[in-house]
């Protein structure tokens, strides 16, 4: 059984992670995710608090929430790919994610990026192999950055991971990446203030995360579209509904929940292309 420290950021990956599996044996036919059940079970976790949350109409639709922002990222991973069949695919901030495996054309290289001590449990539930690498770094920390092949492009991205972190430090990781990785693509979740302020007061509260002041949020993407001026092109799609919309295979409840999330939350996935 493998270890999470409780009250970390680290801790969070959980959330996306149960979400996963839980929405792989609610809704297989939409997100079945047998690694997500796989991970679950090795974890010394307890996961009944969790899993009685998530079992009600609103918990499932976190549930949804997070299966679906995965199928979205792996969608513009897979996309990149076409064009850039060698490119590096860089998850950050990757938790116990695996949607390089589920993108992978055999040619490409991934890179996981998470705190060390995430990394240390990752590399005993999905380790490395001879294309893909987890590397333990604070991505903060720019000298990740040199760990990455870019030779062949790049496609960045990341999920759930920027609303722990302050608006100035998302700010310069973004130009710092910009700079390192010309004609990559990075792509992310957000939402807007209402939403930020909502999360701290559910899952971050929960989790007992209290040390990160200013959360990072988006009402518009034209907000970050002057951030640098190696951004040649920012672009925002729909969470629930803008890659594959599952509006009409889910119960009028959860309709509901995704007209208040595109409306009230914005919740968006959006792409930055580089010069
Ligand atoms: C909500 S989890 C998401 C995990 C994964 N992306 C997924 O969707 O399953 C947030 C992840 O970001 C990582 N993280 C947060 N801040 C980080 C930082 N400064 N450097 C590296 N990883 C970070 C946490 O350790 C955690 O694994």
């Amino acid at each position: 059984m493998y270890h999470i420290e409780k009250n970390t950021v680290q801790e969070t990956l959980i959330i996306p992670l149960y979400g996963r599996k839980v929405c792989s044996e609610h809704f297989p036919d939409l997100f079945k995710d047998p690694e997500a059940e796989r991970i679950c079970g090795m974890l010394d976790y307890d996961f009944a608090e969790k899993g009685k949350k998530m079992e009600s109409a609103a918990g499932l639709f976190g549930a949804l929430e997070v299966a679906q922002r995965q199928y979205d990222l792996a969608w513009e991973v897979k996309d990149y790919l076409k064009k850039n069949p060698d490119a590096a695919v860089v998850n950050l901030g990757c938790g116990l994610d695996d949607t390089f495996r589920r993108c992978d054309n055999g040619k490409c290289r991934g890179y996981n990026i998470d705190m060390s001590d995430v990394i240390a449990v990752r590399n005993e539930l999905l380790p490395e192999n001879d294309r893909e690498r987890n590397l333990a770094f604070d991505l903060n920390d720019e000298t990740w950055m040199d760990e990455i092949d870019c030779s062949n492009g790049a496609v960045l991205f990341a999920s759930g991971v920027f609303y722990y972190f302050k608006t100035e430090d998302v700010k310069a990781l973004f130009q710092k990446m910009a700079k390192r990785f010309p004609g990559a693509v990075l792509v992310f979740d957000s939402c807007n203030r209402r939403g930020a302020k909502m999360m701290t007061k559910t899952w971050l509260k929960e989790a007992g995360i209290s040390d990160v002041g200013a959360f990072f949020s988006l009402e518009d993407k034209d907000e970050i579209r002057n951030w640098s001026g190696d951004f040649a092109d920012v672009s925002a799609k729909s969470y629930m509904r803008g890659y594959r919309d599952i509006y009409k295979d889910v119960s009028l409840f959860h309709r509901l929940m995704i007209k208040f999330c595109d409306g009230f939350v914005k919740m968006q996935i959006i792409k930055i292309t580089f010069k």
